[in-house]
């Protein structure tokens, strides 16, 4: 099949990426000369397990290319994907600026029919307003509009896209849903077909069920801090039950990154407009944010209030693990706030520390734990990276100024820290 996608971000470039992969002649198009510059020699503009390996391959097996001018492929592609951004305005809404741009531009350019399918995350709705935007621009009519969301995850994008659990395909139009069915294939049997309003709505209501998960666990572990329970045996005994599953119920400092915070506004928004209170979906919200700030709560318990003039070493700034991406990472709220409290912040991060420079403002990074917890009175850990679970508390004790430790992720166990000699305090957990 001939392929085009336009937007060469994680969910476009992963996804063409993997279409080559299974034989497809893929083209990626992106306005950003700089990185398709990069992306034809062959070099991943986004860190990912596989992904240049990938790219390498199908380059010079000739079934992937990339270019800045969509007119140099679309008149030979079968399908055409758009994966532009959908970044959140202030008001939570997604904003849909690139894709109508996406869709003038389609419309200028279709002569012959085509299978125009949109993978980015898309308010219910965006499917009849590119059709829309598209017969404003043409004449010719004979084209379809699908709605095929993505699931991906950051840090095991590939991966995700190469095993993928579903693919959803939305269109009341059969020769489309056919095409699209023979392309996800290769990939999983778990296909659902359905109208497009339907497949949009699955991809918002799938990210906003992970995230009431999440709160949901952090307001369980807040209630077993009251009660003398530990939630993480809460959730491995809830986990158990089939209809619950283990995943998605790790408490800590909550969800962050660029998909869960937007996305959730975005359904709010979309209810909203609807004329719909969606009440869970707004306690999610705010529970996600007072959480972020128990942690400072935290620390200030263990120095009796009184947070000025301490030196606190941060570990982990990235929203997770395995990722430099900064996007609605707690840190960002956590770090600037502890500074109007007057600590004095060293922070590290494996990958991330230059992006939090970018977002974090007089924020100090450091290029090792060990500086970081050089003569610091507390150390907070914010990001569930390995290389963290590995530390040896028994020499860093040795370093730090006062053995003071509070882990936003749940990483060691609270009986090995208090024999290490150390004041602990972790989510949902006895200190
Ligand atoms: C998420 C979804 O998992 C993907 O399925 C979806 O495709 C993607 O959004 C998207 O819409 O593009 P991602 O944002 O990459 O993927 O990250 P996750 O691995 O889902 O983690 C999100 C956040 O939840 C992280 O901040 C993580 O620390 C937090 N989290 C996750 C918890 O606090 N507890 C958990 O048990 C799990």
């Amino acid at each position: 099949m001939n392929i085009c996608v336009i937007g060469t971000g994680y969910v476009g470039l992963v996804s063409g990426v993997c279409f080559s992969e299974k034989g497809n002649n893929v083209t990626c198009v992106d306005l950003d000369v700089e990185k398709i510059k990069k992306l034809k020699n062959g070099t991943a503009t986004i860190y990912e397990e596989g992904l240049e390996d990938l790219l390498k391959k199908n380059i010079s097996e000739g079934r992937l290319k990339f270019t800045s001018e969509l007119s140099e492929c679309f008149n030979q592609s079968d399908v055409i994907f758009i994966a532009v951004g959908t970044p959140p305005k202030e008001n939570g809404e997604a904003d849909l600026q690139y894709i109508k741009g996406v869709a003038v531009s389609i419309g200028q350019l279709i002569s012959s029919y085509k299978i125009i399918v949109t993978k980015s995350t898309v308010p219910v709705g965006t499917g009849s307003l590119i059709k829309q935007i598209i017969a404003e621009e043409s004449s010719f009519n004979n084209f379809d509009v699908v709605s095929n969301p993505e699931f991906l995850r950051e840090g095991s994008a590939i991966f995700d896209t190469m095993n993928m659990e579903r693919a959803i395909i939305g269109t009341e139009s059969s020769k489309a849903a056919e095409v699209l069915r023979d392309l996800h294939l290769p990939f999983t049997n778990n296909i659902v077909i359905t109208n497009r309003e339907t497949a949009e709505m699955i991809k918002y209501a799938s990210n906003a069920f992970l995230a009431t998960k999440i709160s949901f666990i952090n307001e369980i572990a807040n209630l077993c801090e009251l009660v003398g329970a530990d939630v993480t045996k809460v959730a491995e005994g809830m986990g158990y039950d089939k209809r619950i599953g283990h995943s998605f119920l790790q408490a800590g400092i909550g969800y962050g990154g660029s998909c869960f915070p937007k996305d959730t506004s975005a359904l709010v928004n979309i209810a909203e407009k609807a004329g719909y209170n969606f009440r869970i979906v707004k306690d999610v919200e705010k529970v996600n944010t007072d959480q972020r700030y128990k942690i400072i709560e935290k620390l200030q318990a263990a120095f009796d209030n009184d947070l000025s003039g301490k030196n606190v070493a941060v570990l982990g700034l990235a929203f997770k693990p395995n990722t430099d991406d900064m996007r609605d990472a707690p840190a960002v709220n956590i770090i600037p706030e502890l500074i109007k409290m007057g600590c004095q912040v060293k922070a590290y991060d494996p990958v991330a520390n230059e992006n939090a420079k970018m977002v974090i403002p007089h924020l100090h990074t450091v290029p090792t734990v060990l500086e970081a917890i050089d003569g610091a009175d507390a150390l907070l850990i914010l990001t569930d990276w390995q290389e963290f679970k590995k530390l040896d508390f028994h020499s860093i004790g040795k370093v730090m100024n006062k053995n003071v430790v509070i882990d936003g992720r749940n990483l060691y166990s609270p009986d090995d820290m208090k024999k290490a000699g150390f004041y602990y305090s972790s989510i949902g957990r006895k200190t």
